[in-house]
């Protein structure tokens, strides 16, 4: 990566860069936004990216693909890693500052510490890929105490993910705002990810029947209250959509994730795979 690109983009991969970079900021008495992603970007990145201007003086982006929050057989390897393309996206999108670490700076030789988010940690996405959230909490503990931002903006698709940075932050005291952005979709529906590359122009057509079908379940649940037929019908709509296996699509409380009960704020989650992609989403109940 080179700051050789027409725009104002700087680029810095070692920590006391960033830490620099932001206490000059911080003397001119700017505010921070930290927007944290592993690259591969899409419009719903960009999302994140301009709702963060229009939130504080100074928009930081990260760009790590981090190993921790991978399981054996997962796409560590293969995830895609358009540098120059990012790079220009970000540039264009008039970010400040993109931080991009190697692995080695992020956990050096000797790194023994991991954050782990009990309970939430453990359902839905936790319970079908151990170790991924503890992964994940560690590298955005890590991001934030490194950057020390005012704000730090997440995707509402990941929405698990953005429940356990929203408990960490209260637990560990980092002085953070956490702001869930909500998830951005193509015209059919399919929520924008960057796993989305992985589907065949088959699989692309049939992808929109997991928002269709938790949509539907939440309108259900909405109008008739029977969140377990709701439910049901959602997982045999995304099978019979041509979706090779359903990990879960469950009604859950929308701070606690614990299951929903009648009344209560909830939050409709699932995750499929389609061919090489393991598809995520959720809507409000
Ligand atoms: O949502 C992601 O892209 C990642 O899980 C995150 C938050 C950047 C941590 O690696």
């Amino acid at each position: 990566m080179s700051n050789s690109y027409s725009g104002s983009l700087v680029a810095v991969r070692d920590v006391d860069s960033l830490r620099r970079r932001v206490q000059a900021w911080r003397r001119e008495g700017r505010s921070v936004a930290l927007v944290p992603t592993m690259g591969a970007l899409h419009k719903g990145h960009l999302t994140l990216m301009d709702r963060a201007q229009k939130m504080a003086d100074r928009v930081i982006a990260t760009i790590f693909v981090n190993p921790k929050q991978f399981g054996v057989g997962e796409d560590f390897n293969s995830y895609p890693r358009p540098e120059h393309q990012d790079f220009e996206l970000l540039n264009t999108a008039g970010v400040h500052l993109l931080f991009a670490p190697d692995v080695a700076v992020m956990y050096p030789q000797g790194f023994s510490t991991a954050v782990s988010v009990a309970g939430l940690s453990d359902v839905l996405d936790g319970a079908h890929r151990p170790g991924h959230f503890n992964g994940v909490a560690t590298i955005v503990s890590k991001l934030l105490l490194q950057t020390l931002p005012d704000i730090a903006l997440f995707g509402e698709k990941d929405y698990q993910q953005l429940a356990i940075i929203k408990r960490l932050v209260v637990d560990l005291n980092i002085p953070v705002d956490i702001i869930g952005v909500p998830t951005v979709r193509d015209t059919d529906g399919l929520a924008l990810s960057s796993r989305n590359a992985y589907l065949t122009p088959e699989e692309r057509a049939k992808a929109p029947a997991l928002h269709r079908a938790i949509t539907a379940a939440a309108a259900t649940i909405t109008a008739k209250g029977d969140i377990a037929s709701a439910v049901s019908k959602a997982r045999d709509e995304i099978l019979k959509a041509g979706f090779a296996n359903v990990d879960y699509v469950e009604a859950r409380h929308a701070e606690t994730l614990q299951p929903l009960q009648a009344g209560e704020p909830g939050r409709i989650l699932a995750a499929a795979q389609l061919g090489r992609a393991r598809l995520i989403d959720n809507v409000a109940v």
